[in-house]
Parts: C-alpha cells; structure tokens; sequence
C-alpha cells in the first residue's frame, strides 16, 4: 500500500522531513530562468512547483504518475494557471518541449539500470537543445547501511509518529512507513502503513546512465550544494542536453 496512490492528502504530512532541505529549490533557482518552460517531473503534490511560483517562474507543467497525487497538486496550486499531465517518467511524449526538468526525490522509482537509461533518454528527447535537467537521489555506496527511524510530525490540527524502516536487497531498497496519525480537533487516530521500493544507484552509476541517454555534460552536488563526496547523504545531478 502506497501514500501516492492510497492516500495522497496524507502525503505533505508524511513526507514532510523530506521537503525540508532547501537545496534542491536553490539548484533548480540556479539552473533554470524564470521565463523559460519547466516540466515538474514526479510533481507529486506540487511542492518544488509551489517554490517556483512564488520565485517568479509561470510556465510549468505538472507531470506524475498518479491521479490522487495531481489532483492534490492541482487544488493547491488552482490559483495558478498551470497544466496538469498524468503520466510515467519513462512513458510520457514531448519532443523538444521543455527548457528544464525537474525530478525531486524520483528518479530512484527507475528501477533498473536499462529503465534508469530509458527513463533519462525520455527527458533527454524532451528538452529543446542546451535543456537541463535536474534531479536529486540519495547517495548510495555499496556497503551504505540504511536505519530505521522515528520522526514526528505536526501540520495544522494533525501529528503524525512516522516508525520509518529500510530493508536492501541487492540494489532494490523497501522503504516502509508505518504512520499514526492523530487528528486534534475531531480527536481520531488513524493508522496506515505507506511502502515503497526503489533501486538504490551509486554516483558513478547515475554518471554512466547520463552519458549512456546523450546528455552532453553533468555536474553533481553534494548537500548544500557542497563538493561532493562520498559521505554525502543526498547527491543533486544537474546534466544538459
Ligand atoms: C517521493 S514523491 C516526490 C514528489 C515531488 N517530486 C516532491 O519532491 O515533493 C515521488 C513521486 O513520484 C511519483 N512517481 C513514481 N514513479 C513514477 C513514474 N514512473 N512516473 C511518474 N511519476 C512517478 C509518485 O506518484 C510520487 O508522486
């Protein structure tokens, strides 16, 4: 049972350690220009779009997978005028649309290396020349171990208790979330377990996959936007067509 396509209003809750970090934000500020068309790739409920918004940038396309999670994305961003696709990363068609991609906290739903290639080769097609695309991933290596983990939540009248666990295999990680989530002002519990798998890619694999779909160049980040290195918890990719 999946957040994205079971209970996607719980999304901005659940997740929300992981839209903290403001690095991401500043490398797509960095990388794109305010006139120029996006695509939010894996927009999920709309947060990185959200943030360009209210930059000055207008003309992104909101691009996911599942209804439940644009249909989120859509109702917080209704004041805008935006277009809203449901679509897979490694299925979707353009040809030469976009001036810059975005994928935050995605990319790993690739699932193999063949996908991973596929997958980029289709956002390469869909950049018009001298696009750039943008992606973040956690930082993996192969003996990296993967902890369990508490957090706690709150938004509004909601708190969520998150017990986070991450079970590799091989290179595919199932990342499981088992939530409690307590509604203040109608006093309700309600508990859901959210998981997921996706594969786990170290630097040099992402490198490869790069080059391997046609991009001319990349450069890759650690956190802050630091020097990369290989302790870095998260890696952000920044590669042109
Ligand atoms: C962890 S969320 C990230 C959402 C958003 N990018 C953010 O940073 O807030 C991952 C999103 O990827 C979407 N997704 C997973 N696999 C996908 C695919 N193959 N094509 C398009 N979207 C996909 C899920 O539906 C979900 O909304």
């Amino acid at each position: 049972m999946s957040c994205y396509d079971e209970f996607p209003e719980y999304y901005d809750l659940i997740y929300n350690r992981f839209q903290q970090s403001d690095t991401f934000l500043k490398l797509t500020q960095y990388s794109f220009n305010r006139d120029e068309r996006l695509l939010d790739l894996c927009c999920g409920t709309g947060e990185v779009t959200a943030h360009l918004l209210k930059k000055g940038f207008w003309n992104i396309t909101c691009m996911d997978a599942e209804l439940g999670m644009l249909s989120v994305a859509r109702k917080k961003l209704e004041k805008y005028d935006l277009e809203f696709t449901c679509a897979s990363m490694c299925e979707f068609s353009a040809d030469n649309e976009f001036d810059g991609i975005m994928v935050r906290q995605a990319i790993n739903y690739l699932l193999d290396e063949d996908r991973l290639v596929d997958g980029l080769r289709h956002m390469y097609l869909a950049l018009r020349p001298y696009g750039r695309l943008v992606f973040n991933a956690p930082n993996h290596w192969p003996e990296k171990e993967y902890k369990d983990r508490m957090h706690e939540c709150t938004q509004d009248n909601l708190q969520v208790i998150v017990h986070e666990t991450n079970t590799l295999d091989g290179k595919i990680l199932t990342h499981k979330q088992r939530c409690i989530i307590h509604d203040m002002e109608k006093e309700t519990i309600v508990r859901l377990t959210d998981e997921n798998t996706f594969a786990m890619y170290t630097r040099e694999e992402f490198s490869h996959a790069l080059d391997a779909a046609g991009f001319s160049k990349h450069h890759y980040y650690g956190a802050g936007l630091c020097h990369y290195t290989k302790e870095s918890p998260s890696m952000y990719f920044l590669a042109t067509k």
